[in-house]
């Protein structure tokens, strides 16, 4: 059937068994819950590295509201309205996606994990969810679309020299990418008090305290020392040197920063594809995207690693909604730590939502085997919350689903 949100899809060909989404909760023992992908990762890196994904901007009051706001968010739970089967399967910025996920752009991965970003885009393929690679990965584009056949999104940070910029464009083309997303929230890089703290700056400030901590995770060193990983999409572009250090030096000198009309129309014209904004908080910039040309939005505050105390997405949410209608794509991005959490950003009115960190944790722990683990959670707790709302399509979701946040 090629309707991509009919129902016989569901033992189509995406590998999410049935048997993975009943009670028995067949994971073990990777993880019961999220918390334990989270204590796996915390045993297995080095504290700077932990921190480096854990933490936020400044004093991190928006990333402690990312998570604060989505769980005050209530669910209306219908239990005499409940069908047997429900559907996940639906599509995010035009690609199949057997739950309305896909995995955000981090990043740095293959500091995490030895070529992490292979890793996370074998595990989101296999599950059948969109993978996204940041332009600061340590696989290459090219390398990316080597190892895993399925389009993956391409996030795009501008650079000041043009010729870097089309040349990441073509890239990103030639290798298949289904859509780009263009991160704007990020005009300057705010501190982050945790990565001061480790020394987890560019350049790295090594201290002894910072050599002991790496020393303490032998596993993680010997993945770094096998690998070295360097910033593979931006390394030709550098000259004197490959290494992190200097490639992560040479990306913070030559980042453009703030993104300008004249930069997004530049985008536009040179990206034949789906193009998507990531990061915008508010309506006026989301009626601008559109008329800029954008196919698709991100509501995103960064996962609460920029502007501290900005809007938190959840409270976001409904203004942008209103304002953009069905003029564009809305995804949700910030602070998604569950099943139940994938429900409500879908009764917020997001087609779907990006997921940062939880399958971050997964992968640290775990490689691929850990991403797949945190993507089963979320699949069982979507599926769980289906039951108890008596949604059975997430396309087709009932009136009243969530009981709105107070309008911000
Ligand atoms: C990010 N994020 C990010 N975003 C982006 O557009 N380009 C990037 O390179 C990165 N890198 C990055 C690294 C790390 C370690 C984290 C945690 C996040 C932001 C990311 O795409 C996403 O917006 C947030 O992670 C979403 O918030 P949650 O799901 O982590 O709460």
């Amino acid at each position: 059937m090629d309707d991509i949100t009919g129902r016989q899809d569901i033992d189509a060909s995406f590998k999410l068994r049935p048997s993975d989404l009943d009670h028995e909760f067949k994971i073990a023992p990777l993880a019961w819950h999220l918390g334990n992908l989270k204590a796996a990762a915390r045993r297995r890196l080095p504290r700077g590295i932990f921190d480096f994904i854990e933490g936020g901007s400044y004093d991190e009051d928006t990333l402690r509201a990312n998570t604060a706001d989505l769980s005050a968010l209530r669910l209306r739970q219908r239990v005499l309205a409940t069908t047997p089967s429900r559907n996940q399967h639906t599509t995010i910025l035009g690609q199949r996606a057997s739950m309305p996920v896909a995995l955000a752009p981090i990043g740095f991965t293959g500091v995490i994990y030895p070529r992490g970003e292979i890793h996370a885009a074998k595990a989101a393929q296999a599950f059948g969810v969109p993978y996204s690679l940041s332009t600061l990965s340590t696989c290459s584009i090219e390398e990316v679309a080597a190892a895993v056949p399925a389009p993956f999104f391409f996030q795009f940070y501008i650079f000041r020299d043009r010729a870097v910029n089309a040349a990441l464009l073509q890239r990103a083309e030639q290798a298949g990418c289904s859509a780009l997303m263009v991160t704007v929230d990020t005009a300057v890089h705010p501190r982050r008090n945790r990565d001061l703290d480790n020394g987890m700056t560019v350049p790295l400030k090594i201290r002894p305290r910072n050599i002991m901590r790496i020393l303490m995770r032998p596993r993680w060193l010997a993945g770094w020392l096998r690998h070295r990983p360097t910033l593979a999409n931006l390394a030709m572009f550098v000259p004197g040197g490959t290494d992190l250090g200097t490639v992560s030096l040479w990306a913070e000198r030559n980042y453009k920063g703030a993104v300008g009309v004249a930069d997004f129309e530049w985008v536009r014209r040179n990206w034949p594809r789906k193009l998507v904004v990531k990061g915008v908080l508010d309506p006026e910039d989301a009626r601008l995207a559109i008329k800029l040309g954008a196919d698709a939005i991100v509501v995103s505050n960064h996962g609460g690693r920029q502007l501290d105390g900005a809007n938190t997405t959840a409270r976001a949410f409904p203004a942008i909604g209103d304002a953009v209608g069905d003029d564009a794509e809305l995804l949700f991005d910030s602070g998604v730590r569950s099943g139940l959490d994938v429900l409500k950003v879908l009764g917020l009115g997001a087609k779907g939502c990006l997921l940062g960190r939880p399958f971050v944790y997964g992968l640290a722990a775990h490689g691929e085997a850990g991403v797949t683990a945190a993507l089963r959670l979320v699949a069982q707790d979507l599926d769980q919350g289906m039951a108890l709302t008596g949604v059975d399509d997430v396309n087709n979701l009932p009136p009243g689903l969530v009981i709105e946040p107070t309008r911000a």
